[in-house]
Parts: C-alpha cells; structure tokens; sequence
C-alpha cells in the first residue's frame, strides 16, 4: 500500500489514512483505488472491528482531483465515474462500524466520502459542502443521494444548488455531523469510538449496519422484512447464544463474544 492512502491497525481499529496533504488530499484516480483497495482490506479482516477515517490533522480532503479531470471528455468521466463509486461503494460496504474524523476542509468527493462512514466526527474548524455547481457540475460520488437521505431534500438541494461552504455548528444542526471537538481531539475521539466495537458481536453489529443501510433505499414493508430476515438470521450464531446465555446467567452486559 503506498504512502498516500494507508491502512493502520492498533488493537483492533484500523485507521484508514489519506495523507496527500500539499494538495489538500485531492482524491485523484491513483488515491481512489488505493482506497477501495484498504475498504476491501479492512472489511476482509477479522482483526478489524471498527475503522477511522482520517485525512490528518489538516484536511480531510478538498475533493476529486479538478486538475486531473479537467481535461477528460464524456467517455473517459463515463469509466472514471463508475470506479469512483466502486471506491465509494467499497467503503460504505465495510460490514463493520466506520467513522470519518474530519479536520478542516471535506468538500465535493472529500464531502461525499465522509457521507460513506457511519458517524462524522468533526473539528469546530471544520468546513463541509458540495461545490461542484461552481465548477459546472453535480456531486458525482453519491453526494446527490447520500447527503439526501442524511439530511433531507431540501437542505441537499440547497447545499448542492449553492455549492456553498457549510461550517461545523451548522453541519451539527442539521445532522451531517454527529459531534464537534477541539481539532486536536477529532482523530482521539474517533478512535475511542471505534475501540468499544472492539470484542464487540460482529455478525450483529453487521447485520445492523445492513439492515439499516438496505432499509433506507426501500418501502417499509421491505425494510421491516429484510430486518426480519437479519434478526431471525442471527439465531444461528454464536454469539447470540453467548449473549443470551450471559444475561440469564449473569445480567447485561457481560457477554464475552467470539466474533462467530
Ligand atoms: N483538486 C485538485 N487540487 C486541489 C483540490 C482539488 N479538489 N483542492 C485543492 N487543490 C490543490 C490546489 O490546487 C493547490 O495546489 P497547488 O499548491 O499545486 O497550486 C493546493 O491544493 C492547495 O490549495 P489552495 O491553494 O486552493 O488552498 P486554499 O487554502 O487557498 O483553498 C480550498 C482551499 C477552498 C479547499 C480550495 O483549494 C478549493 O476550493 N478546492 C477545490 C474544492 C472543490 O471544488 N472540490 C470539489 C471537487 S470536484 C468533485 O469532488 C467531484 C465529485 O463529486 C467526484
């Protein structure tokens, strides 16, 4: 894995690095597949339970890379575009608990890529939005989709059509944040996050994220029959036997799970 995007493991979290600071980590081609590489990586792992996004202390990323793609016509951004959603798609689809902990600047496909974890923990500093539209074009890395279901219709069009910044306070407010801390506390934080994954019921948590992630793309009825599915499913693991079996035996909360 090069130096440019890493994937780092300390017990148990894995911290899922894009380090191109000159250039604000610009999420180029070369950088994009480096990151479907690591999602898949971190999702294959068992000694992976949850992962940290991060793109430093700095930025967490201003974007796809506009130099690199300025000069593309139709059909090279047709093939271009399709790998930016397999990237994107693969870091969704880690079945495992993933935080993006972002410092400074995540805008356009830096914006969108944070969309891709399940929580955003952010610095009081940080700047977030989509400003495609001032470049002539729309989010092309889910933004139209992502920030849509997180937000609502309204506050994404108003974002997308604005292509303005959208500071910390105001991405808490409306939910495209879940925390603010001191900048130097964002990574920490996230960590700290991930750790109680960490020994945590796998499958379980797993199927929650699916179950969840399915569910919004769906009518109810699906999504309450695709929970049913999940749930009944985890009647053939052993950690719910463990889980149930302890909280008879000993009260809540004292599960010892194995991850099977
Ligand atoms: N692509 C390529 N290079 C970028 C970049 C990007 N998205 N964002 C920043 N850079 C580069 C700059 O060109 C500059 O490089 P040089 O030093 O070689 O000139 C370097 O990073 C530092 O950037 P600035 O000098 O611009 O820093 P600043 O502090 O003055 O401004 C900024 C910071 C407001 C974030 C500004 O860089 C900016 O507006 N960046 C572009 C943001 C943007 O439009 N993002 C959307 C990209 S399109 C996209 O993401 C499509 C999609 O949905 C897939």
């Amino acid at each position: 894995m090069s130096d440019l995007v890493r994937l780092e493991v300390t017990d148990g979290v894995a911290t899922l690095r894009i380090d191109r600071p000159e250039q604000l980590n610009a999420l180029n081609a070369d950088i994009q597949a480096r990151i479907a590489a690591a999602a898949r990586e971190a999702d294959r792992r068992d000694d992976i339970a949850a992962v940290v996004l991060t793109g430093g202390d700095k930025v967490f990323a201003a974007g796809a890379d506009v130099k690199e793609m300025a000069d593309l016509g139709y059909a090279e951004m047709a093939a271009q575009s399709a790998r930016i959603h397999e990237c994107f798609n693969a870091v969704a689809g880690i079945a495992k608990p993933v935080i993006a902990a972002i410092n400074g600047y995540a805008l356009g496909g830096g914006c969108e890529l944070a969309l891709c974890a399940d929580v955003r923990f952010a610095a009081q500093n940080a700047t977030l939005g989509q400003p495609e539209i001032k470049l002539g074009v729309i989010p092309g890395a889910g933004g139209t989709q992502r920030l849509t279901r997180l937000v609502g219709p309204s506050r994404a069009k108003e974002i997308i059509f604005s292509g303005r910044f959208v500071g910390a306070e105001e991405a808490l407010r409306i939910g495209l944040l879940d925390r603010l801390l001191p900048a130097t506390e964002v990574y920490p934080a996230a960590v700290e996050w991930a750790k109680q994954f960490v020994g945590g019921p796998r499958l379980a948590l797993s199927a929650a994220k699916q179950a969840i992630d399915l569910g919004a793309g769906v009518d109810l009825a699906t999504g309450l029959e695709i929970e049913r599915q999940l749930f009944a499913g985890l009647f053939a693991t052993e950690d719910r036997t463990v889980g149930m079996r302890s909280f008879v035996e000993n009260g809540p909360g004292k599960a010892r799970f194995t991850g099977r």
